[in-house]
C-alpha cells in the first residue's frame, strides 16, 4: 500500500451523508474506512492503521462523544474530528475540552471539511516527526560517548540500538579497558528505562557473603554485624538496570541466587523467606571467556546460558587500528579542556609510536597515556618523551623501514611485520605472504584478534 495515502475513519449513521463526505474525501485521494455505529469504529480503530477519525455527534447507541473518549484511550495520537447538525457552541466547546482537534457544523462546504482535515494531517505528521527526531537525539546523546569508525565499533553501536528496547539479559565480553561498562551505561540509556536507575556491582571487588548481602539485602540480625534491615541492589534497581562486573568471578553459592532471579524474577533477603519481586534488567559483563569457565566448571552452565541471550563482544583496539587516532583526539579534547590547556595533538614522531603499539590495556590505557602526557606538556604538540617507556619502546616506522627495539617479543615483532607489510600491499594478503615468504594462511590466522 501506497505509504503516502491517510486513512479517515468515518464514523456516520446518516447513510446519506456517509456516502456523500465518502465521496468527496476518496476524490481528494483519502482511503476512507466507514462505520455506521461507535463499535463499529472502534473496532476498526484496534485493527487497522488510522490517520484521523471523523465522527458524526448524534448516533444511536454510542454517540460521538463517546467514540471521542474511547479513541483517546485506544490511539491518544488520532485526531478526532466532531461534525454535526445539532451544533451549539456548548457542545463544541465540550467536544474540545474532551480532546476533539475541531468542530464542524453541518452542513459544512467540500472546502471547509477538506481544510480541516488537511490541517489535523499536517499537525499529526509535525508531532510524527518530532517524536522521531527525539529518539534519534536519544540515540544519538546515549551513544555519542562510544567513539570509532571501524566495522567493529559501528557492529557494537548497532546492536546497542537493537537490544535497548528489550528488556533482555546481555552479555557484554571484553578484554580490560575494551569499554564494557561504557555500552553497559549506554544500552540503558537509550531503553525505556533510562529514567529509572542504572546501578553497577563489581562482583570481584567483594567476599562472598557481602557479595550476597549487598544483591540481595538482609534483615536485622542475618549475620553478625547486621544490626538493622539494609535493601540490596535488586530492591533498588527495580524497573532499572543492574549492571553485573566480573560475573565470572562470582562463588558457585550466589550463581545460584542469581540463576533463581533471572529465571523467576524473585529473590529473598538474607535472614528471611520472604520472596520479593522485582523488574531488573540485567546485564552482565566479563573479562574472562565464561565459556570457558564453563567447562572448568567454575561456572554454571545453566547460568551462562540464561546470561547469554544477546552477548556483545567488544573487539580489542590492536583488531580495529584505524580507531586509535580517532581516540586520541577525543581523550585530547578532553583532557586539555579539563586542565586548560590547548593542546592540538601528537607530533608525527608520537604518532608512530602510538598507532603501532599494541595497546594490551585498550582503550583505558589510550585515555591514560592522553591524560599524563596533556598533563605533562608545557607545549600545544605532544611529543614522544611524555610517552612512557614501554610505549616508547615499540617498533618505530621510517619510511620502508621498522626501527625494533631489542628485547621486544618476537611474536610481536612478526605481528607488526606482517602488518607493515600488508600496509605496502594495499592489503593484498597474497602478495604480503609472497614477500615475507610465509602461506597465506598464516597471514590469517596471525592477525586473529
Ligand atoms: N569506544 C570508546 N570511546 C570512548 N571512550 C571509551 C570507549 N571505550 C572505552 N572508553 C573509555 O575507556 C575507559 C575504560 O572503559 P570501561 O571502563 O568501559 O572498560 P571495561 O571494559 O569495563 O574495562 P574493565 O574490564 O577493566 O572493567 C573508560 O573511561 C571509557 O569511558
Ligand atoms: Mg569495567
Amino acid at each position: 500500500m501506497n505509504e503516502d495515502v491517510r486513512t479517515i475513519l468515518l464514523v456516520e449513521d446518516d447513510e446519506a451523508n456517509r456516502h456523500s463526505v465518502t465521496l468527496i474525501l476518496e476524490q481528494s485521494g483519502y482511503l476512507v474506512l466507514s462505520a455506521t455505529n461507535g463499535h463499529e469504529a472502534l473496532d476498526i480503530l484496534r485493527k487497522s492503521d488510522i490517520d484521523l477519525i471523523l465522527s458524526d455527534l448524534k448516533m444511536p447507541l454510542m454517540d460521538g462523544m463517546d467514540v471521542l473518549k474511547s479513541a483517546r484511550l485506544i490511539r491518544p495520537e488520532v485526531d478526532v474530528i466532531i461534525m454535526t447538525a445539532h451544533g451549539t457552541i456548548e457542545t463544541a466547546v465540550e467536544a474540545i475540552k474532551e480532546g476533539a482537534y475541531d468542530f464542524l457544523a453541518k452542513p459544512f462546504k467540500k472546502a471547509t471539511l477538506l481544510r480541516t482535515i488537511e490541517k489535523s494531517l499536517e499537525r499529526r505528521s509535525l508531532v510524527r516527526e518530532n517524536t522521531r527526531l527525539k529518539e534519534a537525539l536519544k540515540q544519538y546523546e546515549s551513544q555519542k560517548g562510544i567513539i570509532g569508525q571501524s566495522p567493529a565499533i559501528r557492529h557494537v553501536l548497532d546492536m546497542i540500538s537493537q537490544v535497548s528496547s528489550s528488556s533482555s539479559t546481555i552479555l557484554i565480553q571484553g578484554e580490560s579497558g575494551t569499554g564494557k561498562e561504557l555500552v553497559a551505561e549506554a544500552i540503558h540509556q537509550s531503553s525505556p528505562r533510562a529514567r529509572e536507575p542504572f546501578l553497577k556491582v563489581s562482583c570481584a571487588a567483594l567476599p562472598e557473603t557481602l557479595l550476597e548481602a549487598e544483591l540481595f539485602g538482609y534483615e536485622k540480625g542475618a549475620f553478625t554485624g547486621a544490626t538493622q534491615r539494609k535493601e540490596g541492589r535488586f530492591e533498588h534497581a527495580h524497573r532499572g538496570t543492574l549492571f553485573l562486573d566480573e560475573i565470572g568471578e562470582i562463588s558457585l553459592a550466589v550463581q545460584v541466587k542469581l540463576l533463581r532471579v533471572l529465571q523467576e524474577g524473585e529473590f529473598q533477603r538474607l535472614g528471611s523467606n520472604a520472596s520479593i519481586h522485582c523488574d531488573v534488567r540485567i546485564i552482565a559483563a566479563s573479562n574472562r571467556n565464561l565459556e570457558e569457565a564453563v567447562k572448568e566448571k567454575t561456572f554454571r552452565e545453566d547460568l551462562f546460558y540464561r546470561l547469554n541471550v544477546i552477548t556483545i563482544t567488544l573487539p580489542p583496539l590492536r583488531s580495529r587500528r584505524e580507531d586509535i587516532p580517532i581516540l586520541l583526539d577525543h581523550f585530547i579534547r578532553i583532557y586539555s579542556e579539563k586542565n586548560h590547556k590547548a593542546v592540538t595533538g601528537f607530533d608525527t614522531e608520537a604518532m608512530s609510536y602510538l598507532t603501532t603499539y599494541s595497546w594490551p590495556g585498550n582503550i583505558r590505557e589510550v585515555e591514560n597515556t592522553v591524560e599524563r602526557a596533556v598533563v605533562l606538556t608545557k607545549d600545544k604538540i605532544l611529543t614522544s618523551d611524555l610517552l612512557p617507556q614501554n610505549i616508547r619502546q615499540s617498533p618505530q616506522m621510517e619510511g620502508d623501514e621498522i626501527k625494533i627495539p631489542l628485547g621486544m617479543p618476537l611474536e610481536e615483532v612478526e605481528n607488526i611485520l606482517i602488518r607493515e607489510t600488508l600496509k605496502k600491499t594495499d592489503g593484498d594478503k597474497t602478495l604480503a605472504a609472497k614477500l615475507l615468504g610465509i602461506a597465506p594462511r598464516t597471514i590469517y590466522r596471525k592477525l586473529e584478534p
